[in-house]
């Protein structure tokens, strides 16, 4: 009888160190036997974001114990294992290289293969540990290093349509709660301080909103949030700035996925248009609200991956692990880690001031 594979995933590509035992199930969804993830938060909380030299030793801490918690969670022994999957990129090169060292290591002793995951990929395929999903798809990704509309053709194949020229959106959540006091990474205590606040109370701008396509900018966001932060002067203050920021970003986000969906549809030959919005910062109630039922408006059927699954976990890597199994994509013991990894290879690269959108 054939045996459903088991893929160990590994994540180390920021501040969390995560491990997961996955399986390969014969009735479609796989079954995700354990998922740990240790995060980092106390750590830098001091510094106000990731140091990586911390991070890293951190990581070299707990790694071996993280893997082997996930490995008994899952029931399974370490030699039923068919395949170690790890985050190869982007990210930041000192804290891959512990999750790579550590997984090569294990692909080498037990002789099994080694894959190597992007990050990205990773967060894209997030849903298809809970549901099925068929492509092609529309991507947002939203996290604390990325913000994109993909199209996912098929896959690994991917059409970027938009992306940041400048910050991360999760980034401009946690620049927020910074400048309203809250300690790094506060992104995700915002929407719990805007239910207290007046979303009209403070009028921010919408960079790029009326050109440059789906691409997205929230710098000038941020200055004028930082602008503003100064001139509070009580906690009711606070709450309505919180309130507006998380107002304006829902704003933002419709009029750009609106665009994203037609431009998708260019490229989408079939009747059905599925959008899925992953990342840490799909973690958020309002975001989800509104894009569910812009979706529903639009003809899109919208796929969120659980909350526990949106922010970093490595349930994603063995899920991108378990594909390229699958697909038998196996890659050698001297896979370098790869701090830049765009899924689009062919899109420009669009940073910076004095960007012509
Ligand atoms: O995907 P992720 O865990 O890490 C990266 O790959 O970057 O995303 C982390 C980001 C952080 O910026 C965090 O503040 C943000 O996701 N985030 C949220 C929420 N939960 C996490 N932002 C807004 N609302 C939330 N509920
Ligand atoms: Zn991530």
């Amino acid at each position: 009888m054939k045996k459903n594979a088991l893929i160990l995933g590994i994540e180390s590509s920021c501040d969390e160190t995560a491990a997961a035992i996955l399986e390969e199930s014969d009735e479609g969804l796989p079954k995700l036997l354990s998922n740990i993830v240790s995060s980092q938060t106390e750590i830098h909380k001091k510094f106000g974001g990731v140091v990586p030299e911390l991070a890293a030793r951190s990581h070299l801490d707990k790694i071996d114990f993280i893997v082997n918690k996930a490995i008994l969670e899952s029931g399974k022994k370490l030699k039923d294992i068919d395949a170690i999957s790890v985050t190869a990129g982007p990210g930041l090169i000192v804290c891959l290289s512990v999750g790579l060292n550590f997984g090569k290591a294990l692909a080498m002793t037990l002789k099994k293969p080694f894959i190597a995951v992007n990050h990205l990929e990773g967060h894209a395929l997030s849903p298809k540990i809970i549901t099925e999903l068929k492509y092609p798809y529309l991507l947002l990704l939203i996290s604390g290093g990325h913000s994109q509309y993909l199209a996912v053709k098929n896959f690994g194949k991917y059409k970027r349509l938009g992306t940041t020229i400048d910050d991360a959106l999760g980034e401009a959540f946690d620049k927020t709660a910074k400048l309203l006091g809250i300690k790094f990474p506060g992104g995700y205590l915002i929407e719990k301080l805007a239910k207290k606040g007046n979303k009209d109370r403070f009028f921010l701008p919408k960079p790029i909103i009326n050109k440059g396509g789906c691409n997205l900018s929230f710098a000038g966001l941020k200055t004028a949030v930082l602008k503003i932060s100064k001139t509070l002067k009580n906690k009711q203050d606070k709450y309505d700035l919180a309130a507006s920021f998380q107002k304006t970003i829902e704003e933002i986000l419709i009029k750009k996925t609106k665009i994203a969906f037609n431009e998708f549809k260019k490229i989408n030959t079939k009747s059905n248009n599925i959008f899925v919005i992953a990342g840490g910062v799909a973690a958020n109630n309002k975001i989800r609200e509104n894009l569910e039922r812009l979706s529903l408006e639009e003809n899109f059927k919208p796929i969120f991956p659980p909350r526990n699954l949106c922010g970093d976990n490595a349930a994603m890597i063995a899920m991108a692990g378990l594909e390229r199994y699958k697909l038998k994509k196996f890659n050698k013991l001297d896979y370098p880690a790869k701090p830049r990894w765009p899924l689009d290879k062919k899109a420009t690269f669009l940073k910076g001031a004095g960007v012509k959108l």
